[in-house]
C-alpha cells in the first residue's frame, strides 16, 4: 500500500511518494526523476549504517551505483564546513548541471544537501529520501533548505524544490522513541492548524501510528505532506499562508535558544510546547474556547510529549529572557512578533497584534 501526493508547482511539480519498504524499489522511481548510472547519495553515518545498503540494492535494481557522502549525524553537519565538504565531494565526483543527488537522512541532511543543490553550478536537481518522521511529514516537502550561521539557525539558506520524494515508513522503525515523538508533533501541528477532522483521528490512532502500524503510519505521514504540499502550492514562498506551518514556532524557537539548541529540548519537543502555549494565549485572549486548548494540550500528553514550559528539565530563563529571543527570530515583521493563533482546533491564523502582557502571562503560567 501506498499512496502519492503532488506538489502543484507548475513546471517544477514533483510528487509524494508515502509507503511501507519503498525503498526496494526505489531505483524506478530515482530513474525517472533523471538519476544517472552514478548517483551521489548523501548521508549520515547512523543512517548510513542501516540502510545504505538497502538503498544500495534498490538502486542497482535500475541500473544505477550510489556514491556515498557520509557527514556525522546532527546538527552540527548543517554548518559552513558542511557545506564545503558536501560540496567539494559533489564536485570531486564530477556532478553536472544535469546531475542528480540523493539526500538521504533526517532534517539535518535534507537541509545540507538540498542547499548544497542549489548552490553547486548554480543549481542541480535532488531527490528527498526522508528517514525521520519530522522529515517526512515537514523538512522533505516545499523546498526550505538551510545552513546555520553563528547568528542563529537555518539563517543562510534558499528555496530550492525537490525532484522528487519518497518517505519509506518502514524506516521509522529504528528511530529512536524520542525522535518518533519529536516528529509526531509536526503532524499533531497539521491537525491543529487546519484540520479539526484528521485532529480527531489522530486522537484515536495517533498512538498506534507511532507504535509503528504502517498503516496508520501511511495515512498519517500521507495526510500531512498533502495538506503541506497543498499549502506550499499556493504560498511556495510564505509571503502569506504558508506561516501557518510555523504554528508553535515562535514560542518552541525561543524555548529551544533559551536551552542551547541541545538535547534538553529538541525541535518538535519545542513545537510541541509552542503549540499548546499558542493555544493557551487564544483562549486567553478570548478568541479560542479553553475546552480546545485543553484538548490539545491532552493529546500532546497522551502519546507522552511535553505541553509546558514546566515539562523541560532544569530551569528555563524568565518570561522577559524568552521574549526577548523571540526578537531576534526570522518571523519578526517590523520589529513586530508574528503568532500563530487559533480560533480553535483546526482554525487558525497568523497575527503581529498581539499584546506582550499576555504573552508574558502564559510564558509566566
Ligand atoms: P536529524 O536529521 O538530526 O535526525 C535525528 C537523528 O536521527 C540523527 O541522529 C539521525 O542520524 C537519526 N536518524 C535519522 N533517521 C533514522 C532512522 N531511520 N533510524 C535511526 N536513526 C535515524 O533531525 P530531524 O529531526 O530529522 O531534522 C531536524 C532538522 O530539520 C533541523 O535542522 C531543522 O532545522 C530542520 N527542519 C527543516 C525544515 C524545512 O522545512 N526545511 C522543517 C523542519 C525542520
Ligand atoms: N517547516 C515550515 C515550512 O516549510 O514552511
Amino acid at each position: 500500500m501506498s499512496e502519492k501526493i503532488t506538489v502543484g508547482l507548475g513546471t517544477r511539480a514533483y510528487d509524494i511518494h508515502v509507503g511501507s519498504g519503498l525503498l526496494a524499489d526505489v531505483g524506478a522511481l530515482v530513474k525517472n526523476a533523471g538519476g544517472k548510472a552514478a548517483v551521489p547519495v548523501v548521508t549520515d553515518a547512523n543512517v548510513g549504517g542501516l540502510y545504505l545498503e538497502r538503498l544500495t540494492n534498490g538502486l542497482a535494481g535500475a541500473g544505477m551505483k550510489a556514491r556515498p557522502i557520509v557527514m556525522p549525524p546532527g546538527e552540527g553537519s548543517k554548518s559552513f564546513a558542511g557545506l564545503e565538504s558536501v560540496c567539494g565531494q559533489l564536485l570531486d565526483a564530477g556532478i553536472d548541471r544535469q546531475g542528480l543527488v540523493i539526500a538521504f537522512g533526517g532534517g539535518v541532511i535534507g537541509d545540507l544537501t538540498g542547499f548544497a543543490a542549489g548552490v553547486l553550478k548554480r543549481g542541480v536537481n535532488f531527490v528527498q529520501i526522508p528517514t525521520t518522521l519530522l522529515a517526512q511529514v515537514d523538512s522533505s516537502v516545499g523546498g526550505k533548505t538551510a545552513i546555520n550561521a553563528a547568528q542563529g539557525k537555518n539563517l543562510v539558506g534558499l528555496f530550492h524544490q525537490p525532484k522528487l520524494v519518497i518517505a519509506d515508513t518502514a524506516l521509522l522503525s529504528s528511530l529512536p522513541k524520542r525522535e518518533m515523538l519529536a516528529g509526531y508533533a509536526e503532524v499533531v501541528k497539521y491537525g491543529a492548524l487546519g484540520d479539526a477532522a484528521f485532529f480527531g483521528w489522530l486522537e484515536k490512532n495517533g498512538a498506534a501510528a507511532i507504535a509503528g502500524d504502517q498503516e496508520k503510519l501511511i495515512h498519517a505521514v500521507a495526510h500531512s505532506c498533502r495538506m503541506k504540499a497543498d499549502i506550499v502550492a499556493r504560498d511556495e514562498r510564505e509571503t502569506g499562508e504558508r506561516a501557518l506551518l510555523n504554528l508553535g514556532h515562535t514560542f518552541g524557537h525561543a524555548l529551544e535558544a533559551q536551552t542551547g539548541f541541545s538535547q534538553r529540548l529538541i525541535h518538535g519537543e519545542g513545537v510541541a510546547i509552542g503549540m499548546a502555549l499558542a493555544f493557551r494565549l487564544s483562549a486567553l485572549l478570548g478568541i479560542c474556547p479553553q475546552g480546545d486548548a485543553e484538548r490539545l494540550e491532552a493529546h500532546l500528553r497522551s502519546v507522552g510529549l511535553p505541553a509546558a514550559i514546566a515539562d523541560i528539565p532544569g530551569s528555563i530563563g524568565n518570561a522577559d529572557s524568552l521574549i526577548a529571543h523571540m526578537a531576534h527570530d526570522k518571523k519578526v515583521k517590523d520589529g513586530k512578533l508574528t503568532f500563530i493563533l487559533a480560533r480553535g482546533i483546526g482554525k487558525t491564523f497568523v497575527t503581529t497584534d498581539v499584546p506582550l502582557e499576555a504573552v508574558k502571562t502564559v510564558l509566566a503560567a
